[in-house]
């Protein structure tokens, strides 16, 4: 039973890379084991990650994250049974949305700066789509 969730989330303080660097080692090294997969995706201080896996390890990890104090406000974007992934490349990777083109952003946004806390679920899903078929997403 595979799923995917997507939800976004406010960081306590301005993302720094050094940040990233350590979600990213953790998600690198849980992941995979769990057969979770997905895209960590940021700007300024707004996380949006796509989570895809089992459902009672993406329940589970979707749990230990509302308890990491790095972010606040989790808000569950959409969560859904899937027939395959659209992330599987990835156990995590990362997308900074300033360096993006704005136009695949103003594809799904009213405006050119990402606010997910106020976009209808399925166009945060359709811009990580776009995003992923891009090709413009790195993985270091
Ligand atoms: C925005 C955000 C996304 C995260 N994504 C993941 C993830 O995909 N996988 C993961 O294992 N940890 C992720 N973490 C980190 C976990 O909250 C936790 O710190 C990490 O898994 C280490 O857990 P431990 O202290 O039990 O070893 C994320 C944290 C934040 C703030």
């Amino acid at each position: 039973m595979l799923v995917r969730l997507i939800y976004c989330s406010r960081a306590q303080q301005p993302i720094e890379q050094a940040l990233v660097d350590d979600i990213l080692l953790a998600a690198r090294k849980y992941n995979p084991p769990l057969g979770i997969t997905g895209l960590l995706c940021y700007s300024k201080d707004v996380f949006v990650q796509v989570l895809e896996g089992s459902r009672v390890h993406v329940s589970r990890l979707y749990l230990k994250l509302a308890r990491d104090a790095r972010h606040h406000s989790l808000t569950l974007l959409s969560f859904s049974e899937i027939e395959q992934r659209k992330f599987a490349n990835w156990s995590m990777a990362e997308v900074a949305l300033d360096q993006l083109n704005a136009s695949i952003l103003l594809r799904h946004s009213s405006l050119p700066v990402l606010d997910p806390f106020i976009m209808p679920g399925a166009s945060v899903e359709r811009l990580l789509e776009d995003l992923a078929e891009s090709g413009t997403i790195q993985y270091r």
